[in-house]
């Protein structure tokens, strides 16, 4: 089972890595599930330039083609999110409305960061993956950032200390997350 962890934020010197590279240490790893970390950075993706309704899957663009080609080798989804302005980025959104077939039925799961947690930004992603029909987890792991948690560099002075009270809770989660992915087996029969 692969599990893309898309990385919401895009700008310089972002935490976002950081914390995708903590997750994919620390989620749980049975049933041969393999990680792999999604930047949309690396897809240069415009603002929306698709003429047509991503749904009639007639893609124009080489972006387009190269974000959906990536999109569609996962069985489901990890989406780390900041919270910016009581929301997910943007460049998020545009991401997520590029394609729309790739995301339906998917196992997924929100994560979130911000001053208290990056509630706002998970709800408002919650509403969109359910709209596209996709399958969230229950739980959605929010992750809390104050300032004193950052060095000059702007990452989080020691991650692993300052994140090991959220180890139970994402195994939880990540657990939740493999087991939606699961046909039971008799279906399968
Ligand atoms: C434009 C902008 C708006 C922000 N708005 C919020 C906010 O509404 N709530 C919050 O908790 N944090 C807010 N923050 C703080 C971010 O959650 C925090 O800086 C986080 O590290 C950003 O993620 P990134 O470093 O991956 O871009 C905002 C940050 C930026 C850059």
């Amino acid at each position: 089972m692969k599990i893309q962890l898309i990385i919401g934020s895009t700008r310089p010197g972002r935490v976002g890595p950081q914390i995708a590279d903590w997750l994919v240490a620390n989620l749980p790893t049975q049933k041969l599930t393999e990680y792999e970390i999604v930047d949309i950075t690396d897809y240069n993706l415009p603002l929306l330039d698709e003429p047509i309704h991503p749904a009639m899957n007639q893609y124009t663009k080489a972006h387009t083609k190269a974000w959906s080609q990536k999109i569609k080798e996962a069985d489901g989804y990890i989406f780390l999110t900041p919270e910016y302005n009581a929301s997910f980025p943007a460049a998020l959104k545009n991401a997520i409305d590029y394609l729309y077939h790739e995301w339906t039925d998917k196992p997924t799961m929100i994560a979130s960061y911000g001053v208290r947690g990056g509630q706002g930004a998970s709800t408002h992603l919650r509403d969109v993956v359910e709209l596209l029909k996709m399958r969230p987890t229950g739980l959605s792991p929010a992750f809390t950032i104050t300032r004193d948690m950052s060095g000059e560099d702007g990452k989080i002075k020691n991650i692993s200390e300052a994140f090991e009270p959220y180890l139970a809770m994402l195994k939880e989660a990540g657990d939740e997350l493999l087991s939606i992915g699961v046909v039971p087996e008799a279906v399968i029969a």
